[in-house]
């Protein structure tokens, strides 16, 4: 088992490059199988969802033909199943995608049930009822979602509540409908708008993404497309917060500053300098962190993938801060994590107060899902002598090298796999 070994305590400074955004790559692969030409995408992240997805697509037929590690060339011209296995959908949930996407160009599809998931319960009834008031009949059979429709109709939808799942799911299948859909209540996440600019690329009429109301003039047939992925706004916003957390001075580079707005105000509010360039953002931590008050809400708000980030920063910032999840109940697992670490923290339902402390201390401490994971990472850049991370496996589920972007910035980081690659890195860093 691979682990992260830390020895903290190095202020982050240099350059580090951002690569194309986890969560507009997985929408945008799926929506690709809705041509049956060839289509090319670029600044694809490296990273293990990304790779399942193409996996999960090549198994039902889809020709992936990876042309570089951040370009792949994809064909859904024979796709012979609309059965996704379980195998897939266990590893990544997002592989529901492949249901809008199915259900838009053949009429029918069928994906395994999503189990839970460790951020809290993660319900998809807005998905199957944005399928229903398209026409389609959907029924859970076996454990799987089975979905399909002798003609799919344009509706008009009110989501109840914001889901970004939902609003792409249901955007894809509408975009191959017959006439007019009208999707009120939206997501309006960049990465939702990223999907649409692909679907738009491909020759569908899709309008209002980015907005409350998505309308949908659905097409007969797609075409090919060569399209280039946003940058990754989440990942940006972690090696921010690891700037501040450690005292440094980094420059994040290939991002679209508007798309951090909600960290940018944070990071001023907490403390930090931050000057904004066209597609670079630089960010210079004060002595010490002040404490703030956050609360997640969906885009334009703050988000739920950096409230974890914001939670170690607060950990060690003056004063006594209040964070309220809002989107997922299962979010503050990785403050039991930091407690090890020397943190004060108290849980209540949805808000947790927090207590700074003047230091963290290196601990063996493990990852309890993808952004909280990279939060710990952060907290062992930040603290006094070794921390040791279990269960990485998370963190590169949404991180492309992130051991090594970090080393780039002057941290002493590795990922091991042995005691005595544990008693290398010691020796190493003294
Ligand atoms: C996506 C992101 C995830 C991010 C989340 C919120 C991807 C692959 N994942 O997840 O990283 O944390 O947005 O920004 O893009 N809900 C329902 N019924 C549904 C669907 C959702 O009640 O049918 C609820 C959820 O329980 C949650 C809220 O809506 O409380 C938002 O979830 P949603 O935006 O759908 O999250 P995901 O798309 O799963």
């Amino acid at each position: 088992m691979e682990q992260y070994i830390i020895k903290g305590g190095v202020p982050l400074h240099g350059e580090v490059e951002i690569g194309g955004a986890k969560n507009a790559a997985l929408g945008i692969l799926a929506a690709a199988i809705m041509t049956d030409d060839e289509v090319l995408i670029e600044n694809l992240p490296d990273v293990r969802d990304v790779n399942v997805m193409l996996e999960a697509m090549s198994q039902i037929g889809v020709k992936v033909e990876r042309l570089t590690p951040h370009s792949v060339m994809l064909c859904g011209a024979n796709i012979g199943d609309v059965n996704i296995e379980y195998e897939y959908i266990k590893k990544i949930r997002a592989s529901y995608y492949l249901l809008g996407a199915l259900l838009g160009k053949y009429k029918k599809a069928e994906v395994p049930l999503p189990g839970g998931c460790n951020i809290g319960s993660r319900p998809i009834d807005l998905h199957l009822k944005g399928f229903k008031a398209l026409g389609a009949k959907v029924s859970i059979r076996n454990g799987s979602i089975c979905a399909h429709a002798e003609h799919l109709k344009g509706c008009h939808l009110f989501l109840d509540t914001v889901s970004v799942g939902a609003t792409i799911n249901i955007m894809m299948a509408a975009a191959m409908a017959e006439g007019r859909t009208v999707i009120e209540n939206c997501a309006k996440e960049p990465h939702v708008v990223d999907v649409a600019n692909f679907l738009n690329s491909m020759g569908a009429n899709i309008k209002g993404a980015g907005t409350d109301v998505i309308r949908i003039v659905g097409v007969e047939k797609l075409h090919m497309t060569e399209y280039s992925i946003i940058p990754d706004q989440i990942e940006a916003g972690t090696f921010m917060f690891a700037a501040a957390c450690t005292g440094g001075d980094v420059l994040v580079k290939n991002v679209i500053p508007k798309h951090l707005e909600a960290t940018i105000s944070k990071l001023l509010e907490i403390g930090c300098r931050v000057e904004e360039f066209d597609t670079e953002v630089r960010v210079i931590a004060p002595k010490r962190l002040s404490c703030a008050n956050v609360k997640t809400l969906p885009y334009p708000g703050y988000p739920t993938d950096m409230q974890p980030q914001i939670g170690v920063a607060l950990s060690m910032a003056e004063g006594t801060s209040i964070v309220t999840e809002s989107i997922f109940e299962n979010r503050f697992k990785y403050l039991d994590e930091l407690a090890r670490m020397g943190a004060t923290s108290k849980v209540e339902g949805n808000t947790a107060i927090i207590t700074g402390t003047d230091k963290l201390t290196g601990a063996r401490i493990s990852a309890p899902d993808l952004r909280a994971g990279a939060a710990l990472v952060i907290a062992g850049l930040s603290a006094e002598g070794v921390t040791t991370i279990d269960d990485i496996v998370y963190i590169q589920r949404g991180y492309e090298c992130f051991d090594e972007k970090l080393r780039g910035l002057g941290a002493k980081i590795e990922c091991i796999s042995s005691q005595r690659e544990a008693r290398k890195f010691m020796l190493m860093t003294g």
